[in-house]
């Protein structure tokens, strides 16, 4: 019997049933010691950088920390969804039947974290949104834990900032869909709280967008400031065209979360974008020793391609899951994983960051910046610091 079913598994006819059947002859030596962990991210198409980013950040916070975890070799299966959420899906349904991933992680926009959702609850695995920013995303699932940022949280310090700096008449304009319309909510809450006043709220389309229209009617409203929002990638097409209407000259104050001002594209925008201010979880001028070490081992392992917000999201949450391992002693339990990350704190080259155990949401500091030039470079100079913030619209925060 049993040499019969060795046989058939060696013929390959029901290997695994065979193996499974025979838990005390064979399985120890298959103990699993490897844990798998499916990043999915759009490495081709409009969100690429985003890609880019997370994957080369992932891959140096494994270099910098090997590849073992409490006895267990970590091993990342990269794959890319083109930033199409059919796919996002169907990869993730093949990491996690397949490949029997532990984690998965990644998600490079709102759309596409969205599409796993289903994914690791059915299976009760950690899916670790490295970039997505809309705050109802974590909601969805008990099995979501959030590395990156959320539009509401990065948002309000930059509507407070400009209601205290003599702004008092905003014009936003947003890209249309969950960050953007996020951004747009928390912008208004807060600045007319804060005493302001939002003239209009104006919504560019995700895809090719073209921002044209909607520049030349903020700059009619003639507001003190406009707000802006575009996800990674766009900013330096909206700057262009912010320039090229001009606004700044008509007396239009150009205020954004760091999306727009990101370090991807920052120092191909050009002197017209100095000045500028903004309100972001990362800069990589962030002054700590933390974040020197970081930014230089970045550029280095990665042909001097400079570290953006993406990237910290990524390195972050490959932090989180090796954390997460250390705590559990090994354990790959995808329900024990996550209540490891339930309030896990550590310095990220961000600054201190958080775990929130309510909501599995960041909670981490967001810090003012303004655009300057140093040493020939186009830089996000942070000069102010909000501290701990949390995304305040979670049901379970409140
Ligand atoms: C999202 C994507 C981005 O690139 C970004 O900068 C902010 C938010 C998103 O789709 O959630």
């Amino acid at each position: 019997m049993l040499r019969r079913q060795i046989l058939n598994g060696m013929a390959g006819v029901g290997a695994g049933l065979a193996l499974a059947a025979l838990p005390g002859v064979v399985a120890p030596a298959l103990a699993q010691e490897t844990v798998k962990v499916g990043l999915i991210l759009p490495m081709t198409g409009a969100s690429a950088s985003t890609g880019r980013q997370i994957e080369a950040a992932a891959r140096l916070y494994m270099a910098q920390n090997g590849n073992k975890v409490a006895g267990k070799t970590i091993e990342l299966i990269v794959k890319d969804d083109t930033g199409a959420a059919d796919q996002t899906k169907r990869l993730a349904t093949e990491l996690v039947v397949n490949d029997k991933v532990a984690v998965i992680a990644g998600f490079g926009l709102t759309p596409l974290a969205l599409a796993v959702g289903p994914v690791a609850t059915q299976a009760k695995i950690p899916a670790v949104i490295m970039a997505a920013g809309t705050s109802m995303i974590v909601e969805k699932s008990p099995y979501y834990v959030r590395t990156s940022f959320t539009l509401p949280q990065n948002t309000t310090p930059m509507a407070e900032w400009s209601a205290k700096n003599g702004i008092k008449k905003v014009v936003t304009l947003v890209a249309d869909y969950g960050p953007g319309l996020d951004a747009e909510k928390a912008f208004k809450a807060k600045f007319e709280a804060d005493g302001g006043k939002v003239l209009d709220q104006l919504r560019s389309p995700l895809m090719n967008p073209e921002f044209a229209a909607f520049l030349q009617k903020a700059k009619d409203l003639k507001p003190d400031a406009l707000f802006l929002f575009v996800p990674s990638g766009q900013g330096a097409s909206l700057m262009k065209q912010v320039n090229e209407r001009e606004l700044t000259k008509a007396g239009v104050k150009i205020i954004a979360t760091g999306d727009v001002t990101d370090d991807d594209q920052l120092n191909g925008m050009g002197d017209a974008v100095i000045g500028m201010t903004t309100s972001h979880n990362y800069s990589a001028a962030h002054d700590s020793p933390e974040n020197k070490a970081f930014v230089a081992a970045f550029l280095k392992a990665n042909n001097n391609m400079r570290p953006n917000f993406m990237a910290v999201g990524g390195y972050d949450g490959m932090a989180l899951i090796y954390k997460a391992l250390e705590k559990t002693k090994g354990d790959t339990d995808g329900t024990k994983l996550v209540d490891a990350m339930k309030g896990m704190a550590w310095v990220s080259p961000r600054g201190p960051i958080s775990i929130d155990p309510q909501t599995r949401d960041i909670v981490q500091n967001v810090y003012i910046r303004e655009v300057k030039k140093v040493d020939g470079q186009l830089w996000n100079v942070e000069f102010a610091t909000i501290p701990n913030v949390k995304d305040n619209t979670h049901e379970a925060a409140k």
